[in-house]
């Protein structure tokens, strides 16, 4: 990968507090980018994260991005702050235990409710703003993070499961649709990666069957998401549009 590919270019990642989206930002910054961060309510973690970046074109973006008017304003802000939007990373997720043979049905609405808000609408509400500033820009980058419960089930939340799998769906629509105004559409399709949401969504058996299915017998590293995150955004990939990048370990294979 060209690492000069970055230089100048504004990046917008969403959740990038702290998990995967704080190892892109860092990741970026490393190869010349300037970052733009956001996070929902966590402002410490948030200045610890601009203050760990290398260079000094960084800012913080905070915005509740479940909510379509915070997607519209982060937007707005970043294109104001940096005349230009290149590359954008739709991160953020959440994850929501409701097991159906467990919960009440509050709980359950309340999950699937939750999930989709921030999982699909807040990226396709994103995906929209982005592009309409990328083609008066003449094109960039949008590279959205999927997950491996996207194809292979999600027993204890199906509604995460889900969500990827309409995220994977709508990216590729976009790919087609966007790819006539130079704009591309990525998906990176992490199996579990050592962050505050595996460390919090996996029960203590579920944490040792993932260990056993894993031919590495560990979870992902934050950065290893990240170097599939660059590479979708990087020049050189334009021609992957539409693709999915699984790193999960060759925990589990599609063909
Ligand atoms: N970790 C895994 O095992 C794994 C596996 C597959 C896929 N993924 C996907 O990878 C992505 C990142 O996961 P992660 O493990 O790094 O998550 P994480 O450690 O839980 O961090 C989530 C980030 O998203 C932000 N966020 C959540 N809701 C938001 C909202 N409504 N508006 C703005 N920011 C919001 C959080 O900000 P605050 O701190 O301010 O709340 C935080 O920065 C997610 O899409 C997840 O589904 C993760």
């Amino acid at each position: 990968m060209d690492s000069s590919n970055f230089q100048k270019k504004n990046v917008l990642i969403t959740g990038a507090s702290r998990g995967i989206g704080k190892a892109t930002a860092l990741a970026f910054a490393q190869n010349g980018a300037n970052v733009g961060i956001n996070f929902r309510t966590n402002k410490e973690e948030a200045l610890r994260t601009l203050a760990e970046l290398p260079g000094d074109g960084h800012h913080l973006f905070q915005q509740d991005i479940s909510k379509k008017e915070g997607a519209k304003a982060l937007i707005d802000h970043f294109v104001e702050k940096y005349s230009q939007l290149d590359v954008l990373v739709n991160n953020a997720g959440i994850s929501i235990f409701h097991e159906i043979d467990q919960v009440d049905f509050d709980h359950w609405t309340h999950a699937w409710e939750k999930t989709f808000e921030t999982n699909l609408f807040a990226a396709a509400n994103l995906c929209y703003w982005a592009a309409q500033s990328m083609m008066k820009s003449g094109g960039g980058h949008i590279v959205n993070v999927s997950s491996r419960g996207a194809f292979r089930g999600e027993p204890t939340k199906p509604a995460y499961g889900a969500s990827k799998a309409a995220l994977n769906a709508m990216s590729q629509s976009l790919a087609k649709k966007l790819a006539p105004h130079n704009i591309f559409v990525g998906v990176v399709a992490p199996g579990f990666t050592e962050t505050e949401m595996a460390a919090k969504t996996l029960t203590p058996e579920e944490r040792e069957n993932l260990l056993r299915e894993s031919p590495f017998k560990r979870m992902a590293q934050p950065k290893e998401v990240a170097h599939a995150i660059l590479f979708l955004a990087s020049e050189g990939a334009a021609y992957t549009s539409g693709t999915i990048i699984d790193v999960n370990g060759a925990s589990y294979l599609r063909s």
